[in-house]
C-alpha cells in the first residue's frame, strides 16, 4: 500500500463552519490571536483564555465533518493514510480517520498549567459538559488549562510528524496558509520522489522547486479532484 500523508490546516474545516485564522480581519472570533493563542496571553489573563476555548469547544459541538474530511478517511481503503493536522477540532476523528497527529493540541483535552506535556496530566473532557472552570485542578494540582499548543510553546509532535512525512509516497497539503512554523516546514521532509499536492482556494507560500501540484479549490471540491487524479494514476 502506498503511503499518503495529509498536512491539514484551518481551511479543511472552513466548510464545516469553523472560521480560519488569517482570512478575515486579523481577529480570531473577535479576539486578538496574541491574547487568546499565546502563552503570554494565558499568563496575562488565564480566565479569559480558558473561557475562549470553552466557547470554541461549544462551537465544535454544533459542527460536522465535511466531504473533505470524509474523503481523507475514505482513502484508507486504498492507502496507508496519516493525517498531520494543525487543527484542534476533532473533525478528522469524527470523519473516521485512524491515524491523526495533532500538532497544536486538541480542543477536547485539558492539561496542567505547570506540566502541559506530561501524559499523566492530559485528560479527555466529556463530550457533554466539556467546560474547564477557572479553579479546576489538573492531577499535579496546578490550574487545569486547554490542551492547546500556543505561540511561544514547544511543539512536541513535530518530530513524529516529520518522520511520517519522510516516509510518504504522496503528501497532500490542505487549507493552511503555511505561515506558522514548525508546521509550515514539514513538507521539506518529503522524499524527492514523493508527489506533492496543495489544495487551497487562495494558495499561499507554495513550496518552490518541489513540483507541487496546486489545486486552487476549496477543500471539498479539491479533495474530489485529488481522488480522481489518484484513481487515474492507479
Ligand atoms: N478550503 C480549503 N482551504 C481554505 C478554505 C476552504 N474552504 N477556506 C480558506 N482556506 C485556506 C486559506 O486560503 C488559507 O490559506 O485555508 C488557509 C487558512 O490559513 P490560516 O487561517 O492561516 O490557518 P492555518 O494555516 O491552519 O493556521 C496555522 O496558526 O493561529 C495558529 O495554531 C493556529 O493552527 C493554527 C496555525
Amino acid at each position: 500500500m502506498k503511503k499518503i500523508v495529509f498536512i491539514t490546516g484551518a481551511g479543511i474545516s472552513a466548510e464545516s463552519g469553523i472560521t480560519t485564522f488569517r482570512d478575515s480581519d486579523g481577529l480570531w472570533e473577535h479576539y486578538r490571536v496574541e491574547d487568546v493563542a499565546s502563552i503570554e496571553g494565558y499568563w496575562r489573563n488565564p480566565e479569559l483564555v480558558i473561557g475562549f476555548y470553552n466557547d470554541r469547544r461549544r462551537q465544535l459541538g454544533s459542527v460536522k465533518p465535511n466531504r473533505a474530511h470524509l474523503l481523507v478517511a475514505e482513502l484508507e481503503k486504498m492507502y496507508d493514510v496519516t493525517v498531520v493536522t494543525q487543527n484542534v477540532d476533532n473533525l478528522h476523528e469524527q470523519a473516521g480517520s485512524s491515524n491523526i497527529i495533532h500538532l497544536h493540541g486538541e480542543l477536547m483535552k485539558a492539561t496542567s498549567t505547570d506540566n502541559p506535556n506530561d501524559p499523566d496530566c492530559i485528560v479527555t473532557l466529556p463530550s457533554t459538559d466539556s467546560v474547564i472552570n477557572y479553579g479546576d485542578k489538573a492531577k499535579d494540582g496546578s490550574q487545569l488549562r486547554p490542551f492547546i499548543v500556543w505561540f511561544g510553546e514547544a511543539v512536541p509532535m513535530i518530530e513524529p510528524a516529520a518522520e511520517e512525512v519522510a516516509k510518504a509516497d504522496i503528501v497532500v497539503i490542505v487549507g493552511t496558509s503555511l505561515n506558522v512554523y514548525p508546521a509550515a516546514g514539514l513538507v521539506n521532509y518529503a522524499s524527492r520522489n514523493a508527489d506533492i499536492y496543495l489544495i487551497d482556494p487562495a494558495p499561499h507560500n507554495v513550496p518552490q522547486n518541489m513540483g507541487v501540484h496546486v489545486i486552487a479549490k476549496k477543500a471539498t471540491e479539491g479533495m474530489e479532484e485529488l481522488c480522481n487524479l489518484l484513481n487515474n494514476k492507479e
